[in-house]
C-alpha cells in the first residue's frame, strides 16, 4: 500500500462560512513547510472518503505521470485544494458560477491563505481553473506553464507556475499533451532553464535594443 502521509503534519480544519456542510473536510497533505505547494480544485469521492487530497484516479495521474515529468515526487510537495470539501451534487466546481466563486473565495480565506503562510513555498503550482481563479490577472488559457507572481492576501508576493488540472488528461489525449508540456516546462523552470520572454504576449515591445557580439542591434520599430 502506498503511504501518503509519511512524516506529514495532521491538519485539523474547521468549515468555512460558506461551506455546504454536507461532505467531509479534506485537509492538506505533505510537509507543513516546503518549497512547493500544489493547489488542486476540490476533493473527489475517494478523497472525501479517506480525508487525503489526490488519492484517487487523478491523484494516480499526478503521482505517476505528471510530477515525475517535473522531476518531483508528491512527498516533497504540500498538496492542498482551492475548496476543501467535495462539492455536493455533481462534485464539480464552476468558478464562473457566482455561488461557486463565493465558495472558492470563502474557503481560500479560511484555509488556503493561512496554509500558504505556514508553508512559505518558493513556488506555488495552481492546477486548473478553480485555483487559478483566485489569482488576479491570471488567465489559464493564456498563462498556462508561464511563470507569474501572485500577491497572496495577507501574505505577499509568491512566484506561481499555473498548470491545467491533472484530471483533464483523463478525458482527452489533446489535453493530456498540454498537461505533459506544463510539467516538462515546470522541470525546466525549476532548473532555471526555461526561457521566459521579457515582454508579455500578445503585445511584445519591438523597441528593445539587444547587443549581439559587439554590435548594437535595433529591432523593427525604430528602424
Ligand atoms: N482533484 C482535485 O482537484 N483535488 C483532489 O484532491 C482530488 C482530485
Amino acid at each position: 500500500a502506498r503511504s501518503y502521509c509519511k512524516g506529514e503534519y495532521q491538519y485539523t480544519m474547521n468549515r468555512c462560512p460558506l461551506c455546504p456542510g454536507v461532505n467531509n473536510v479534506v485537509s492538506d497533505c505533505g510537509p507543513q513547510q516546503c518549497d512547493i505547494l500544489l493547489i488542486g480544485e476540490a476533493p473527489g469521492k475517494d478523497e472525501n472518503a479517506k480525508g487525503v487530497p489526490f488519492i484517487g484516479k487523478t491523484g494516480a495521474e499526478l503521482d505517476g505521470h505528471y510530477l515525475p515529468l517535473a522531476g518531483l515526487t508528491r512527498h516533497e510537495c504540500r498538496i492542498t485544494n482551492a475548496v476543501h470539501c467535495l462539492p455536493p451534487g455533481t462534485g464539480k466546481l464552476d468558478y464562473t458560477d457566482t455561488k461557486h466563486a463565493a465558495m472558492i473565495r470563502s474557503c481560500a480565506e479560511t484555509h488556503l491563505y493561512r496554509a500558504i503562510a505556514e508553508c512559505q513555498p518558493r513556488l506555488i503550482v495552481p492546477m486548473g481553473t478553480a485555483a487559478c481563479s483566485l489569482v488576479p490577472g491570471l488567465e489559464l488559457d493564456m498563462h498556462w506553464a508561464f511563470p507569474f507572481v501572485w500577491s497572496v492576501p495577507g501574505y505577499g508576493d509568491v512566484p506561481i507556475f499555473p498548470t491545467f488540472h491533472p484530471a483533464l488528461g483523463l478525458h482527452s489525449n489533446k489535453e493530456m499533451l498540454k498537461l505533459r508540456n506544463c510539467f516538462i516546462r515546470l522541470k525546466l523552470y525549476l532548473a532555471s532553464r526555461l526561457h521566459v520572454p521579457d515582454n508579455k504576449y500578445p503585445t511584445p515591445d519591438y523597441t528593445v535594443v539587444t547587443t549581439v557580439g559587439t554590435q548594437a542591434v535595433q529591432t523593427n520599430r525604430e528602424r
